[in-house]
Order: structure tokens, then C-alpha cells, then sequence
């Protein structure tokens, strides 16, 4: 029977941390991971538990981590950790912030980013189901080491926590590594009833191995007063790691694109490469989306079914539509309509806006820049502060010249224009519906609609340069037996 929980009184994050194995001046829990930070998936996870307070310790770096956490939630608690040290007193001045709590209060880490809103929920619904005084989400490992041991008495219940400095201080002494031995190790996530934590907490002491104040010295102070404690055991050990260092941050980071990647494949999206494709968590992706090897999809990008992206293709907040293409592209707020096509070696700015059917080919780039359906700017260009019309055709190489030095400015083309090879548009300015553009134009004074504009001088032609300039050349041999023959 699967008893549903209802929602904690408290979710209390722990980010106190000083993360000093990062050798980083960016605060640990603020690196990214897969579009978010480590805390960021932390607060998810927490958010998802729809608790009554959601608060976050805090003390290292804490203007900079602060002002991050109120951005991801504005409605959160933040509370300051003193110079007592020890995950025990995190928690006790994250209850200090919110009052007296009737309920359940789970803890979390902020730089433990796999955890999931269904494990926390299975935590949370465990402990209320059994009516626990506490509930520690534990794992078995290979190597206990620098975890805290779950200790169980005769009967298998759970007695109380060993920190790993302690364990080893205890096998040291009495010569018996049982508890050192131990590889059920604490995860660091709990879910505790709240009254019960709030009144053993206030005996925890400082005295042990790493003068800290354990959260951990909780679990065997409730079982002691007659409360039951117990674990919440999950199988899949990355979720309850935690980041220390960058390897780590990588390991983990690249199982968490493992994830999302299977979760899309599942989802009926063909990737034919997950090892080197990146799908940050806030990504969607529909049915019969195909990417291809080397691509990244960042932010709030979103792909519609039949699309095909990649290979080598990187997009930021990019909106795809259906039966797209996008090939080696690098693109960032940008739309692509319907059976469009960008590629190769496209470089797409914010404010493009690719409509239905249309194409931006080789060697261009776009910046804030609305195209009609159905045209196209096929190869070597740049468009720019621009407005394209419906099925308007621009020739390779053209240029809109935005900007004077000073301001950037416009250039309106109709719909049906053909522009020839090389035009250069200096805005502001505006070509009329169906107006055609000479190769070389430069485009000074608005064009009609339907009008031709060109203003390259006429050719001039001297006979027999190459011959008398450079006699001996191949040019010049080549040009006296082609003379020869004629
Ligand atoms: C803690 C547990 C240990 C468990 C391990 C899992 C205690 C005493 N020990 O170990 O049993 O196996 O986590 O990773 O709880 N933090 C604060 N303020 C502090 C200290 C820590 O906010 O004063 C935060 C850190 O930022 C971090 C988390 O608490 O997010 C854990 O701290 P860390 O030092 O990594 O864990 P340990 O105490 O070694
Ligand atoms: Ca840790």
C-alpha cells in the first residue's frame, strides 16, 4: 500500500559550506550543472516537497550565495550559521529562523545535486507512515570512507551515527573496527520530526573527533528518549553524492546528462550520440526530434517533433520548430519555424526570428532580425537590425550596415525581393515588395517597390594589359594561345 505524505513543515538546505576542495573564487554550490546551480537542483528538489518553509543555511561567501538563492526562490528563508560549526548547528539556527515547527522537518545539502523529488518523497512518506522520530536516507557502498556509519543494534534497528574520524578514533582505541567497518553510510539527508530535533539538538555537544556539532549525535539522542528511528535505504548511490571537488563535479555532471539523455530516448527522441550530447534539465524536447553527435541544448531550448539538429551544434534558449533542420550552428534566443533550415557554420544571434520554411545558409550571421517565410539568405552575410520579407531571396555575400559608429539602424526588405551577389545595405533603409538589387549595390536611398537599384560604374576594359605588363606571365602565355586559337 503506498500511503501518500503530506507536506513537510520545513525543508532546511544546508549550505554553509566552505567547499574549499574546489579551489574556486565561485562559491561551490553556485557552480552549474546541466543549466542550473549545484544548489539549484537542491532547492528543486526541495520546492517539489511543497513544505511549509523552505530555508537555507548560510555562511561562506554569504552576499554572493544569498543573492543567488533569492533569485531561484524570493520566498525563501536564509539563515546565518555562526562560529559554531558542525551540520548539528546548521540546522539548529535554520529551525532558529522559522520558530517552533509542528511536523515533519527534512534536511538536505545544497551541493547534492541528483537527489530527486521522488526519492525525498519516499523518504518523507516512509517516515510519516511509520510514525519515525527520524529517517535517514542511507546507502551501502564499496568505501565508507569520510561517511558516517549506521549503527543497529541486536534487533536491526537503528542506534545512532559514527562519523567516519570517530570510527576510526574507536577502532584505533579498543582495537575493534566493527562500526569502521560498517558500509551503510548516512546520505546526510533526513527527515525528522520536527519537535524531537528541535528539543535534542539543544543537547548536542561539541565533544567529539572534529569539535563540531553533529547533526548525526540527533539519531541515537531521540532513540535514547524512546523515539523510533530508521533508515529509508536507496539503491541508486549517485543521487545522494555529493560535490567536493571538480572531478566530482563532472562525474556527477556528465551522470546527470546521462539521465536526462535516456529520459528523452525513452521519450521517443533519437540520440545518436548521448556521450557527447548536453541537454541541460529545462529543455523539451518533442517526439521524433533526431540530434546528432556533438550538440548542445542549453537553457530553455525547445525542439518539435521531426526537427533534426546537430551534428556540432550548440543552441541557447532556441525555439525549433517542426521538420527543422539546424546543422554545425551556434544559436541563442533565436526562433527557426517550420521546416526551416540553418547550416552549416550558421551563427545565430537573439532577436532572429527564422520563419516557416526559410533558410539561413553557410557562413552567416543574424542578430535581432525578423525573415518572412519562406526566405532565403543562403550563403555569406550578415543580417542585422533587419526586417525580411515573405519568400525574398538574398544573394551571397550581403551585408546590412547597422551601425554608423554611433547608433544601430534598420533595414526594411519587402517580400519577393532578389538582391544581387554582395549588396550592401547601409540603414537605415527600405527596399519596396518585389524590388530587385544589382550584384555590388551599395544601398544608400530607399527602392521602390518593383524598381532595380544598382549603382556600380561601368566596366572599363584595357585590351592587352596582362600582355604588355607581364609579358613573361602564365597569365600572358595562357592569353596568347588562347588568342592564337581564335
Ligand atoms: C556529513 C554527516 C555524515 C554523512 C555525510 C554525507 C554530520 C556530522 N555528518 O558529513 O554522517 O555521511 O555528511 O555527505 O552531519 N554544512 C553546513 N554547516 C556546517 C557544516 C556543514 O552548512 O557547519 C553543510 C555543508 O555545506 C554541506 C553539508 O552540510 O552541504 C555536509 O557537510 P560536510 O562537511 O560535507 O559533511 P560531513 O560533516 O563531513
Ligand atoms: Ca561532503
Amino acid at each position: 500500500m503506498v500511503l501518500s505524505s503530506s507536506s513537510p513543515a520545513a525543508v532546511i538546505v544546508l549550505a554553509a559550506g566552505a567547499g574549499t576542495r574546489m579551489k574556486s573564487s565561485l562559491p561551490k554550490i553556485l557552480h552549474p550543472m546541466g543549466g542550473r546551480s549545484l544548489v539549484g537542483h537542491a532547492l528543486d528538489a526541495a520546492m517539489s516537497l511543497n513544505p511549509e518553509h523552505l530555508v537555507a543555511v548560510v555562511r561562506h561567501q554569504r552576499e554572493r550565495v544569498v543573492e543567488h538563492l533569492l533569485g531561484h526562490n524570493p520566498n525563501l528563508v536564509i539563515a546565518d550559521q555562526d562560529d559554531v560549526p558542525g551540520t548539528g548547528r546548521a540546522v539548529e539556527q535554520g529551525l532558529e529562523a522559522i520558530g517552533a515547527v509542528n511536523g515533519t522537518v527534512v534536511v538536505t545539502y545544497g551541493d547534492v545535486p541528483l537527489l530527486t523529488p521522488e526519492t525525498l518523497n519516499a523518504l518523507v512518506s516512509e517516515h510519516q507512515n511509520a510514525q519515525n522520530a527520524v529517517t535517514v536516507l542511507s546507502a551501502n557502498v564499496p568505501d565508507a570512507t569520510g561517511y558516517g556509519r549506521i549503527v543497529r543494534d541486536e534487533q536491526g534497528l537503528v542506534s545512532g551515527i559514527v562519523e567516519h574520524k570517530d570510527a576510526l578514533k574507536i577502532a584505533e582505541e579498543t582495537g575493534d573496527s566493527t562500526i569502521a567497518d560498517i558500509t551503510e553510510i548516512n546520505s546526510g539527508i533526513y527527515a525528522f520530526d520536527g519537535e524531537i530535533l528541535a528539543r535534542t539538538l539543544a543537547e548536542v555537544t561539541t565533544n567529539n573527533v572534529q569539535g563540531e556539532k553533529y547533526l548525526t549525535d540527533v539519531l541515537g539522542l531521540a532513540r535514547a528518549e524512546g523515539g523510533r528511528v530508521a533508515t529509508y535505504v536507496t539503491n541508486d548511490l549517485m543521487e545522494v553524492e555529493g560535490v567536493n571537488d571538480r572531478t566530482q563535479l563532472s562525474a556527477l555532471g556528465s551522470e546527470l546528462n546521462r539521465r536526462i539523455a535516456d529520459r528523452w530516448m525513452r521519450a521517443g527522441v533519437t540520440i545518436v550520440d548521448p556521450a557527447t550530447t548536453w541537454i541541460d534539465v529545462d529543455v523539451e524536447l518533442a517526439q521524433d526530434v533526431t540530434i546528432k553527435p556533438n550538440t548542445q541544448l542549453h537553457g530553455a531550448t525547445q525542439i518539435a517533433s521531426g526537427a533534426v539538429i546537430g551534428p556540432d551544434s550548440t543552441l541557447q534558449s532556441v525555439v525549433v520548430g517542426e521538420d527543422a533542420t539546424v546543422r554545425r550552428t551556434e544559436a541563442t534566443e533565436a526562433v527557426i519555424g517550420i521546416g526551416a533550415n540553418v547550416g552549416p557554420f550558421t551563427y545565430l544571434r537573439p532577436g532572429t526570428v527564422l520563419g516557416d520554411t526559410g533558410k539561413i545558409g553557410a557562413f552567416y550571421e543574424t542578430k535581432n532580425v525578423q525573415i518572412g517565410r519562406g526566405a532565403k539568405l543562403s550563403h555569406l552575410g550578415y543580417a542585422g537590425d533587419a526586417e525580411i520579407g515573405e519568400n525574398a531571396n538574398i544573394g551571397c555575400g550581403n551585408i546590412t550596415a547597422n551601425y554608423d559608429g554611433v547608433n544601430k539602424h534598420r533595414t526594411v526588405i519587402g517580400a519577393e525581393v532578389r538582391t544581387g551577389s554582395n549588396t550592401v545595405f547601409t540603414a537605415p533603409v527600405e527596399i519596396g515588395d518585389g524590388a530587385y538589387t544589382a550584384a555590388g549595390a551599395v544601398i544608400r536611398k530607399d527602392v521602390p517597390a518593383g524598381a532595380l537599384a544598382m549603382n556600380a560604374m561601368e566596366q572599363r576594359t584595357i585590351e592587352d594589359w596582362v600582355l604588355q605588363r607581364r609579358p613573361d606571365s602564365a597569365a600572358a602565355k595562357a592569353a596568347r594561345a588562347s588568342n592564337g586559337k581564335s
